[in-house]
């Protein structure tokens, strides 16, 4: 089969077209990976070349070696990938002790995989692990409402998670474990993705000071609405801080503690703090 006809080849286009249409993605903003089941890289096996250049990836996921991954390139556009995918995304291939890649297939006029290739395979490693092999996909995105945040409210798990919660009753339903937080950082290096895979092992949303937000998921849908859930949430703050910074009401200690019990979800005791 081709590459280009392949149907987790065209659901990662899709979310990339996606996450444009939403405003994430100005110029190069963000990047994508998903982890290839071997049945994948099986059924492409035809375009996939082998000669390519062993290239450091910046950090060891031994977790990952051998594996496949379809992953945006650096300094390519989301808004392109729809038009010409095989000049923004790439199929790599890491070596037997998860340190190299190489790339296997896209990137026709040149270039390497997205910067933030180190975040991105130190989270699928955690979330591999964590989820049974569940999780596949990592999504990095510019999500203006949450990035508005971190210059607003202390850059604290407990306050975000709380927040974003109490702005939209689905929201503990679809993050139970809450998002983490980390203060600005240099991206693009193993520092950050030591401190982003670290937060990945509790939850499934890193949020990336006055950055953005990584998402975690079993597939494309999830990670997406994961994704989208949260940044609504963060626009809904935003409008009620804009308009009346102090709430008249809102969603209670208790509430939430109903809510679990209806919708079968265990919330942290930490985020179930009286306020
Ligand atoms: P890349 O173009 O290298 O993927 O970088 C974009 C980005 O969002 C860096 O955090
Ligand atoms: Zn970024």
């Amino acid at each position: 089969m081709k590459v280009l006809d392949a149907k987790f080849v065209q659901g990662f286009i899709r979310m990339c077209n996606d996450g444009w249409e939403q405003g994430w993605h100005e110029r190069n903003g963000g990047n994508l990976s998903y982890r290839m089941k071997e049945e994948e890289a099986e059924s492409v096996r035809e375009e996939l070349q082998t000669g390519g250049e062993w290239r450091e990836i910046g950090t060891s996921v031994p977790g990952l070696a051998g594996q496949y991954f379809l992953v945006t390139g650096s300094g390519k556009y989301f808004r392109n990938v729809i038009l010409d995918p095989e000049d923004s995304l790439a199929i790599v291939e890491l070596d037997d002790k998860g340190e190299r890649y190489r790339i296997c297939w896209g990137l026709v006029n040149g270039g390497r995989p997205t910067s933030e290739l180190p975040s991105h395979l130190m989270n699928h490693e955690v979330k591999m692990q964590a989820t049974g092999g569940r999780h596949r996909v990592i999504y990095h995105a510019h999500t203006t409402n949450v990035i508005a945040l971190t210059f607003v409210l202390p850059l604290k798990d407990e306050v975000f998670t709380r927040e974003l919660w109490e702005m939209a009753t689905e929201c503990p339903v679809v993050f139970p474990d809450g998002v983490g937080v980390v203060g600005w950082m240099v991206p693009g290096g193993r520092e950050i993705a030591v401190a982003t895979s670290e937060l990945m092992k509790k939850y499934d949303v890193a949020i990336w000071a006055h950055h953005g937000m990584f998402a975690s998921g079993e597939d494309f849908d999830l990670t997406f609405g994961l994704m989208h859930t949260v940044e609504k949430s963060a626009e809904i703050l935003v409008k009620q801080l804009s308009m009346c910074p102090a709430k008249l009401q809102t969603i209670t200690t208790q509430n939430f503690r109903d809510l679990a019990v209806d919708f079968k979800v265990t919330l942290p005791e930490r985020f179930l703090y009286e306020k």
